[in-house]
């Protein structure tokens, strides 16, 4: 609640539709900015990761391109092709195995996990996405990991999204959170096999990372 006793009649700075921690369900939690104090970084690490794994536009099981380019860091790589969807060790494009994770990278989404009370998060993989305006993710649940006990944290960068959020059947309402730079979202437990997508990524441009917004989505996949 807030306390307009306190607040008189001075314009309403935080509105109570955009408080710091907006919880999705009882598992579930944006963290509005809490990757910014990391940026600086996370965008350090992100160049040399790109530069040994470069981003790339995955095929579906169904033959279509992904619009959006991925890329992976850490002991396990998710990857989709003609043959499926699975998690790898080894990048196929490079014939190397994927970058490590980043200390910075564990720091971040280790203190994202505690907020939301997954303290002790071990991942062992970063799918990173990258989405071009006219990008988008359709509605799926992040289910080829081999742990449902570990949450997802999914850090957001660059132009603003909306991330929907729906439940454990593709026909539940969804919720439309706005995601922008800096934002965290967590969801585990109850709430760990919830569908989710990201709608077609509209033109803007972000003063960093241009017409591009990127998402790291940590796991624990093995
Ligand atoms: C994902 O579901 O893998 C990514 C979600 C996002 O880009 O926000
Ligand atoms: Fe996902």
């Amino acid at each position: 609640m807030k306390d307009h006793t306190r607040l008189g009649s001075i314009p309403d700075l935080f509105p109570e539709s955009s408080p710091a921690t907006e919880w999705l369900g009882p598992s579930a939690c944006v963290l509005r900015g809490f990757a910014l104090p990391y940026v600086g970084e996370v965008l350090a690490a992100l160049a040399e990761i790109e530069a040994a794994a470069p981003f790339r536009q995955m095929q579906t099981p169904g033959g279509y391109s992904m619009s959006v380019a991925m890329t992976n860091c850490g002991e396990l790589g998710w990857t989709s092709d003609r043959d499926g969807y699975r998690y790898a060790p080894m990048d196929v494009l490079t014939g190397l195995p994927w970058p490590a994770l980043p200390e910075v990278f564990l720091r971040l989404s280790q203190a994202a996990a505690a907020e939301v009370g997954f303290a002790g998060f071990l991942p062992d993989a970063c799918l990173i996405n990258r989405y071009a305006p006219g990008s988008k993710l359709s509605l799926h649940q992040d289910k080829d990991e081999q742990d449902f006990g570990a949450p997802i944290v999914s850090v957001s960068l660059g132009i603003p999204a909306v991330f929907q959020f729906g439940g454990l059947k593709r026909s539940d309402k969804t919720q439309r959170v706005p995601v922008l730079h800096g934002d965290v979202v967590v969801w585990g437990g109850v709430d760990r096999l919830r569908y989710h997508g990201v709608l077609t990524v509209k033109a803007a441009t972000h003063a960093v990372l241009g017409a591009h917004r990127i998402n790291l989505t940590f796991r624990k996949a093995g």
